[in-house]
């Protein structure tokens, strides 16, 4: 009796220790649809989601421990998760410009540069007179947007905003937003997050405009599926996550790739298609690099392989591709962008900081006239057409007269948006 109960317990044990263990593994899936604790931007405007001890940096990638970016968060010892987080943005406040700052419990930490500031941890009391401890959310506001240089702190249904210069705080009720479990600027946007779903809302009124909540995944992460009740046109047009590839054909219709799917445009059409890319290119199967269109075909390179279709409905694989990148344009794949301009036989490759021209008609093709350029460290996309060249980088894009312009270019033009301006989405 004594061993049976003595086996009944280790069998207990042992089923409780693997439903943690699945439980801590699930957590870590941000394509679940995860409420995060906290999320700010980092120096170079990068997002953080904080969840529990993890950190997810950016839309996609894995979830690290926070305290391998943030060692000393650990200290405290009541880590379990951060409770709200935001980078201080403002150049009037030289000390603490671009300074990130966590809040865990009644502390509050300092990072600059992933870099503990001397003298943190401090009580949240003392940097923050007024704002009380165990926060649900932060956000930097900027005066351009709120009056003054603020920072709004949440926690419960109350809203504390408060003014940097005067440390002076003005206590409001955001009565059409819900209590927000994290919260930040994007793009000179405010977002408070509530479980897995997220409102935009006005920093100086709280008040949320639109069809409101959305998806959190769908806007602000790169995931191979989403939930059933996903709208793909909607979501590919407005997320903010990079663009793979885009390219335009001859006939001006538009194609633009981002993970698993894609949107199509038809030239005298306003209205954008969404697809997977299983569906209409499925030897591709997900996940382009580049793609260029030249002679009725689509161009498409995923790592070290070219895939050939010829458009039309449905698009057809050319016979014997995939084939090397290096043999079928030589060069080493992967690669990360690729146009031909209008009438030209010329394919043009963005590998790194460096450009390269292909003759098209040659054979055998090779990758000659290297070229660097300095305006961007890292290019996503770029396409070229009647108006010139676009170039994407992460939620923008620029428009260059010609390829020659943006060689040579030393400033960079008008900065566009994404999701507003190639897809008309303005939420
Ligand atoms: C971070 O936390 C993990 C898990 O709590 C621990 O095993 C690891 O030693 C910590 N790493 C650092 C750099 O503190
Ligand atoms: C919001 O927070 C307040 C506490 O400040 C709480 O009473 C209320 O129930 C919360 N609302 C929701 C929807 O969770
Ligand atoms: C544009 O495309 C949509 C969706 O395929 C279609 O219903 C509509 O008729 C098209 N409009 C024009 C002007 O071709």
């Amino acid at each position: 009796m004594k061993l049976l109960a003595h086996i009944l317990c280790l069998c207990l044990a042992l089923a409780l220790a693997q439903s943690q263990e699945a439980h801590a593994s699930a957590v870590l899936d941000r394509c679940e649809g995860l409420e995060m604790d906290a999320v700010a931007v980092n120096e170079e405007g990068i997002p953080y989601f904080f969840k529990g001890d993890h950190l997810f940096k950016g839309f996609h990638g894995k979830a690290e421990l926070s305290n391998e970016s943030f060692a000393e968060l650990d200290d405290h010892h009541h880590l379990g998760h951060v409770d709200a987080a935001f980078r201080m943005h403002y150049e009037d406040s030289p000390s603490d410009h671009d300074h990130m700052f966590f809040f865990l419990d009644n502390k509050v930490f300092s990072y600059y540069q992933h870099k503990l500031e001397d003298g943190y941890p401090k009580d949240i009391s003392e940097v923050f007179p007024g704002i009380p401890d165990h926060l649900d959310a932060a956000v930097e506001c900027p005066k351009s947007e709120c009056d003054e240089d603020s920072v709004i702190f949440f926690k419960g249904n109350d809203i504390y905003h408060y003014n940097v210069k005067t440390k002076t705080v003005d206590d409001k009720k955001f009565k059409s937003m819900p209590n927000c479990t994290s919260a930040f600027r994007f793009m000179e946007h405010y977002y408070c997050f509530h479980g897995h779903m997220f409102s935009k809302f006005d920093p100086k009124t709280g008040e949320v405009h639109g069809k409101y909540p959305k998806e959190a995944r769908d806007y602000f992460m790169r995931c191979s599926k989403f939930s059933e009740e996903s709208d793909h046109v909607e979501r590919e047009r407005c997320s903010r996550v990079h663009l793979d590839a885009i390219t335009s054909d001859n006939a001006g219709n538009m194609y633009a790739f981002r993970g698993h799917h894609f949107l199509r445009k038809d030239e005298g059409n306003d209205t954008l298609k969404a697809d997977t890319i299983e569906n209409a290119f499925k030897e591709l199967h997900s996940e382009v690099d580049a793609v260029f269109s030249y002679e009725d075909h689509l161009y498409m390179i995923k790592d070290e392989h070219l895939f050939v279709y010829k458009v039309g409905e449905p698009h057809t694989h050319l016979d014997g591709y995939p084939k090397s990148v290096k043999e079928e344009l030589g060069i080493e794949g992967p690669i990360d962008a690729a146009f031909v301009c209008e009438d030209h036989h010329i394919a043009h490759i963005i590998k790194g900081q460096d450009i390269y021209d292909v003759e098209l008609k040659a054979s055998p093709r090779v990758a000659g006239n290297k070229r660097p350029f300095s305006l961007f460290k890292k290019v996503d996309a770029a396409m070229c057409g009647p108006g010139g060249v676009t170039v994407i980088v992460g939620n923008h894009f620029y428009r260059f007269e010609s390829l020659m312009v943006f060689i040579v270019g030393r400033a960079l033009p008008e900065q566009h948006k994404v999701s507003l301006e190639l897809f008309g989405c303005d939420h």
